[in-house]
């Protein structure tokens, strides 16, 4: 295919090296193909900073839905995970725009500078609370002991849930997950049991706050109801959007930052010495590895996409973790420099979509490092090599981080 001068390449995310090292691998596509086919995937795959802002601020595409795993299944699978596809329609960003707008505006009423400020505390005193399980031992096994507890913990905190059901969050968390990756069927079951049974939780929650509504989003959530803005199915369709959108990213933050950290130890040790570059030293690790690398679009309408014409209803993938490491953007790419300025990386999108959890999950980065460092001022890897695993439809996340104190 050819329109513009340039090629539409055909690439293979699945190869061992692509998997292997999907930044290099990404570095070679943007250098040939500004876009790019992917046939495995029936996608278009976009990969340079100027393309892809470009992309995120088309009005003529709308964000892709997510649940790719239920798109492979049989009619009669389709039709028995009929409710959980039917609930993940009314999150917002995977309803019509004009829905979009409204849960928009809804949640902007909840996430503002001043949650952000009453949070603070809490994640600082789940954060203490964490570390004083494991610090007796001297190890700990940060994604299952910090990195995947405090941001789960937040959300309860977000959706008022009580302590005591915080670990049933995180487990609903895990099985909920592989409807957005490559879950099977038994998996798939497993995510809609799941999920009912939160949806159930939370209108027994919803129904508390109905009656003494207190400061979190479900209480948010019936004052709209009450206001004839929101139904109940809405209400928790979109609290479990919360969940999703909030637990694994910010986890997966917190862990890959750290591996950055221990694979730059003079960056480590300039962190130390001066706490204060820690919001910088969060931009840096969500710009070399942040947890969306690759979004999903759809085109509404014929348009054009880094020169080439696109007709409508076909998708794109857009590799945020490719823009961020776009030499025509950032000096020095590759580099991790916790003082790097200018640092305009997407890794939380643009435009219509822009992450609302933003604010929240760098303030709970930041927290979290600066404890975690301040407490364990010996902290040092226990792994020879990380223990990646691939994601889908390319990148990668930790299923484990050993480290020692
Ligand atoms: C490091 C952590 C996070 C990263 C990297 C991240 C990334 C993103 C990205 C890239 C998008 C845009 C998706 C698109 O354009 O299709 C997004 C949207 C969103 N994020 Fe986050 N996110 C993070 C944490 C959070 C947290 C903590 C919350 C809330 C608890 C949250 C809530 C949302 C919501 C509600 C949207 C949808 C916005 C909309 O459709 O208008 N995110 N996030």
């Amino acid at each position: 295919m050819s329109d513009h001068g340039t090629t539409v390449r055909e690439y293979d995310l699945f190869t061992p090296e692509a998997i292997a090292d999907p930044n290099g691998f990404l570095h070679s596509v943007r250098a040939e193909s500004p876009l790019s086919w992917l046939p495995q995937l029936d996608a278009y795959l976009l990969t340079r900073y100027a393309d892809i802002n470009a992309a995120l601020r088309n009005r003529r595409m709308d964000s892709a839905n997510m649940a790719r795993a239920l798109q492979r299944l049989t009619p009669a699978e389709q039709e028995e995970l009929a409710p959980v596809r039917r609930s993940i329609e009314m999150w917002m960003g995977h309803t019509v725009p004009a829905d979009h707008v409204r849960f928009q505006q809804l949640l902007k009423r909840y996430f503002t500078p001043a949650m952000i400020d009453r949070l603070r505390p809490r994640v600082r005193a789940f954060t203490h609370e964490l570390l004083d399980a494991v610090t007796p031992k001297g190890q700990m096994e940060v994604v299952r002991d910090l990195a995947y507890p405090l941001p789960a913990n937040v959300i309860a905190e977000l959706l008022g849930m009580p302590v005591s059901d915080r670990e049933q969050l995180q487990a609903w968390s895990r099985d909920i997950l592989p409807i957005f990756g490559n879950g099977d069927l038994q998996q798939l079951r497993q995510a809609q049991r799941s999920m009912l049974e939160m949806h159930d939780y939370l209108r027994l929650i919803a129904a508390e706050r109905r009656r003494e509504p207190r400061e979190d989003v479900l209480s948010t959530f019936v004052a709209a109801e009450a206001e004839g803005i929101l139904t109940e199915d809405e209400a928790v369709a979109n609290c479990v959007l919360l969940l999703f959108a909030g637990h694994e990213t910010t986890a997966n933050l917190i862990a890959n930052g750290l591996v950055l950290l221990f694979d730059n130890p003079g960056e480590l040790a300039r962190l130390r010495d001066d706490p204060s570059l820690t919001p910088l030293a969060v931009e840096e690790m969500l710009r070399c590895d942040g947890p969306a690398g690759v979004i999903g679009r759809v085109t509404t309408a014929d348009t054009e996409v880094a020169g080439h014409a696109v007709p409508a209803g076909k998708h794109l993938y857009l590799a945020l973790m490719a823009a961020n490491r776009d030499p025509d953007v950032f000096g020095a790419p590759d580099v991790f420099d916790i003082t790097r300025e200018r640092n305009r990386h997407l890794s939380f999108g643009m435009g219509t979509y822009y992450c609302l959890g933003a604010a929240l999950a760098r303030m709970e980065t930041d927290e979290c490092l600066r404890i975690l460092l301040d407490r364990c001022p010996d902290l040092r890897p226990a792994y020879q090599t990380p223990d990646w695993l691939p994601t889908a439809p390319i990148g990668h996340r930790l299923a484990s981080l050993p480290v020692t104190f």
